[in-house]
Formats: C-alpha cells, sequence, structure tokens
C-alpha cells in the first residue's frame, strides 16, 4: 500500500465509501461497547480504539475505492471510444481487472475490424455490378444502394424512402405487395422522371435466415439501352435493304443481259463488268459507313478520355487524301499555329470526321483550286437548336473548297442520312450521302457543334467545333 499516493479528496461522494468504513468498524464499536459496559475498558479509551479503527479502515479502504473509481472512468472511455491514456494502477485487484477489461476490448475490436473489412468487400463487389441493387427495410426505407444505383437515382439514397425516391405508381405498389408477404417477388417494367428511362424492377424478399434490418432486395436492369440497340438494329437493316435495292438491281440487270443478249458481246461485256466493279464497291462502301454509323451512336453516351493531337492527325489526313487530291489537280494547304494544346477526344473518330470533310471537299471543290484546313482556338462554341454543347475553349477546324453556293434549304439538310446534292448526282458523282451523318454523330458525342457557310464568292466551308474539355 503507497499511503503518499491517496487523496481523500479524490474520492466520490457517491462511492459508499463513509457506509463502507462504517460497516467495516461496527463489529468493533460493538464490542467496545460491551466492554465499556461492563465496565472492562474506561469508555474514553473506547471511543478512542474506535476512532483508531475508524482511521485505519479508512486508510485500509481508501486505495481500492480510488482505484476502482479510475477503473469505472476508464472503462466509460472505453466505451464511448474516446483516446485513452495509459493507467497507472498500483493494486493487484484492480490490474487484474484492468488487463481483463483490455484483452475483452482488444477482442471487439479486432473482430469489429474484421466485419468492417467484411462489409466493405460485400459494399465492394456489389459496386462492380453493372445494375442498380437497392435493399429496403420493412417500412421501404433504402438500407444501402450500389453505385449502380446511385448513379441512376442520385447520391445519399439510404434512409430514403422509395416513395420518394420513385414517382412510379406500379414501382411503388408492387414493392408494398412484396413488403406486405403478399407476394414472394415482383417484376414490371416502369419509366422514370424526368430522364424517361425505361426500366425492369425485380423486387424479392429476402431469405428468413438474413440478418439485420433488410427485408426487401429490388434490383434494377436499364432497358433504355438494349431498346436503343434494338432501333439501331432495325435501323440498320432498314436502311441496308432499301438503299442496297438500287445497285443490287443494277447488277443482277447485268449479269441478265451478260447471260442472254450480250453473251458474245466482248466491248459489251468490259464496260459492264466495269459497271458492275463500281456499284459492288459502292455497296462495299454503304455497308462500312451504315456499321460506322450504327458503332459511333452506340458509342454515343461514352465520355471519350483520349488525349488527341488535332494537328497530327490533320496531316495524317492529307497524306492519306494526297493522291485523291492530286487527281484532281486539288492543292491541300494546312494552317494551323505552331503549338497546339491537344483535345479530350476520341482519336480515331477524329480522323474520321477530318477524313469526311475533306475527302468531300475534294470531291465537290473546283478541279486546279486549293482546299485549305485551318486550325485555330476560340473562346466559345457557337451554340446549337437542336442540342447541347460544351462551355469554355474549344478548337475550330475549317475546310474549304471552291465552288459554286449551295442554297440554304439545301444547306440545312446536308447532315442527314443519305442527303445528297441533286446537281452531284447528276453529275456521276460516287457517294452513300453518310459522310456528313457521320460527321454530326461524332461531334455531338463531343459536346461540340458543325457549322457550314457558303457563298459563290468563297466557296463552301464547313466548321467543326471540339471543346478542348468535355
Ligand atoms: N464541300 C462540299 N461542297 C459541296 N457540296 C457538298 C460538300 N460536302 C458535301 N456536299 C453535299 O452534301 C452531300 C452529302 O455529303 P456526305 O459526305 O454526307 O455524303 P457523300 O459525300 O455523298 O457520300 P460519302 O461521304 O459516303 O462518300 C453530298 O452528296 C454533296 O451533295
Ligand atoms: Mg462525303
Amino acid at each position: 500500500m503507497k499511503l503518499k499516493k491517496i487523496d481523500m479528496f479524490e474520492i466520490e461522494k457517491d462511492s459508499n465509501f463513509a457506509a463502507r468504513v462504517l460497516v467495516l468498524s461496527a463489529p468493533a464499536a460493538i464490542v467496545f461497547v460491551i466492554l465499556a459496559i461492563f465496565g472492562f475498558l474506561a469508555p474514553f479509551s473506547a471511543i478512542l480504539s474506535y476512532v483508531f479503527i475508524v482511521l485505519f479502515n479508512m486508510i485500509f479502504l481508501s486505495p481500492m475505492t480510488l482505484e476502482l473509481q479510475h477503473l469505472k472512468k476508464y472503462i466509460n472511455k472505453l466505451a464511448l471510444g474516446e483516446n485513452i491514456e495509459d493507467m497507472h494502477l498500483t493494486e493487484q485487484e484492480a490490474k487484474g481487472i484492468a488487463e481483463a477489461v483490455n484483452s475483452m476490448h482488444r477482442f471487439w475490436v479486432a473482430k469489429t475490424d474484421a466485419l468492417e473489412a467484411e462489409a466493405m468487400s460485400d459494399a465492394a463487389v456489389l459496386d462492380t455490378l453493372p445494375d442498380p441493387v437497392l435493399m429496403i427495410d420493412r417500412s421501404g426505407n433504402v438500407l444501402g444502394a450500389n453505385l449502380a444505383a446511385r448513379k441512376l437515382l442520385g447520391e445519399h439514397l439510404t434512409e430514403k424512402n422509395i416513395e420518394n425516391i420513385f414517382s412510379s405508381n406500379n414501382f411503388i405498389t408492387a414493392t408494398q405487395k412484396v413488403l406486405k408477404k403478399e407476394s414472394e417477388a415482383e417484376n414490371l417494367i416502369f419509366y422514370t422522371t424526368p430522364n424517361k428511362q425505361k426500366i425492369y424492377a425485380h423486387i424479392k424478399t429476402l431469405p428468413w435466415f438474413s440478418k439485420g434490418r433488410a427485408v426487401a432486395v429490388i434490383s434494377l436492369y436499364d432497358l433504355t439501352k438494349a431498346a436503343k440497340i434494338e432501333k439501331l438494329q432495325s435501323d440498320f437493316v432498314a436502311n441496308a435493304s432499301h438503299e442496297l435495292r438500287t445497285p443490287l438491281s443494277v447488277i443482277s440487270g447485268f449479269i441478265e443481259t451478260l447471260q442472254t443478249t450480250a453473251k458474245n458481246d466482248e466491248t459489251a461485256r468490259e464496260q459492264f463488268l466495269s459497271v458492275m466493279a463500281e456499284q459492288a464497291s459502292f455497296m462495299s462502301d454503304l455497308i462500312e459507313n451504315l456499321l460506322s454509323l450504327s458503332k459511333i451512336e452506340l458509342l454515343q453516351d461514352q465520355i471519350p478520355a483520349d488525349k488527341t493531337d488535332i494537328g497530327k492527325i490533320a496531316l495524317e489526313v492529307i497524306d492519306a487524301l494526297q493522291l485523291k487530291a492530286q487527281s484532281r489537280a486539288i492543292n491541300l494547304v494546312l494552317e494551323k499555329p505552331s503549338r497546339l494544346k491537344k483535345i479530350t477526344a476520341d482519336a480515331g473518330q477524329m480522323k474520321q470526321l477530318i477524313q469526311n470533310l475533306v475527302d468531300n471537299a475534294i470531291k465537290y471543290g473546283v478541279s486546279g483550286s486549293s482546299v485549305t484546313i485551318l486550325i485555330k482556338e476560340v473562346n466559345q462554341i457557337p451554340p446549337s437548336k437542336t442540342f447541347n454543347v460544351a462551355e469554355g475553349k474549344a478548337l475550330a477546324v475549317s475546310v474549304n473548297n471552291k465552288g459554286s453556293k449551295i442554297e440554304p434549304e439545301a444547306l440545312s439538310r446536308l447532315t442527314e442520312r443519305f442527303y445528297r446534292l441533286q446537281e452531284h448526282k447528276n453529275l456521276g458523282i460516287k457517294g452513300t450521302g453518310l459522310g456528313l451523318a457521320i460527321a454530326k454523330q461524332i461531334i455531338m458525342r463531343h459536346r461540340g457543334n458543325l457549322t457550314v457557310s457558303s457563298s459563290n464568292k468563297n466557296g463552301t466551308t464547313f466548321t467543326f467545333y471540339i471543346p478542348f474539355k468535355i
């Protein structure tokens, strides 16, 4: 016992210390009273002895009481998860209790860590699922939502009631049916507001042995994309079968002539074969462009991430189209700043875009003139009436060719699928009428814009804008 460490004033009032001292001293008090009554002990000596015993008990009990008091504070702090400084206990029993409490605490900390790690890895697995999943309690409050669900329905879903998340009455009724145990599982298709997404929902009760408050799981499948793919496929089949009909009938007509009337006509055979080869190559261009258009439409919601050097791509396109330009005696000119910042864009699509515009300029420009590609930075993309364009700085790429003015009514239709100017059809210039439709899709994916101007003096200029950052 280290008496010097004891400070009686530290003892809490509600610790029953005084009562304990008095109870412990009571037997001695009784003995002294009896001894005093029978005259074996003088009353003064009896009182003195009693006081001495009380003092002895106080000194003997106080260290233990104080340490128990410390121990109580320590356990309370542990329970509250507060930072605990080291305890300096001297009593053997108190040390033993503290050690037992510590090892119990260590055990629970390890167990909690393991449970937390398990919960986090479960959440990580759920987050990798491509479809939204929500867990709800008996009242329809969300207990957990994976990443896909948070993306579709917004952050902070936890503790919100499904009635405040979904606006579809059919969906809410179906969920309540499952929650009231009127049905094991419900399946339905509904539309979200305001995005009008088509969603297939599967609501199912959890098995009875699942722990916690969760009673049902809602799995959602976004059918918008599947519907879009379906439409793309049917558009593709419709377009391809319609556009291939003419060249196919030309080819089969020539085959028939070659088999019958022109069977032995050497000159006609040569001529017909070359027309057939031309039609076959047109058919393959058409299929290639239609496939390319479908592919771009499929990627439409994917934000491009490549760092792309447009100046370098323009040079590559010029190289690739040099021979074609020479065949029309057209001079290809590139004007660009010496230092050009890279843009965030799909490099493959940028090449296709510039190629389609330069190819048109060579094809429809006046032979013997120049086609000029001009690249510059602009502070803002001109707005579009039909789609949203990105804010902020952008690259502007103009492709100019000389030629007669395109009338405004025709100008506004150039990016329509299969639209071609009558004068070019009459001149027998080949084309699928899809190059500019492809260009427009690529530009829309990058949240840019396309403008066209045309005059007899300056010819026709197509300018596309791509933001530095989407
Ligand atoms: N630079 C241009 N000058 C004049 N007319 C043009 C120019 N670019 C396009 N056009 C007109 O717009 C039409 C559509 O162009 P688009 O590039 O979409 O198809 P295409 O060139 O006919 O076919 P493809 O690109 O598949 O070879 C062209 O047929 C042509 O009539
Ligand atoms: Mg074209």
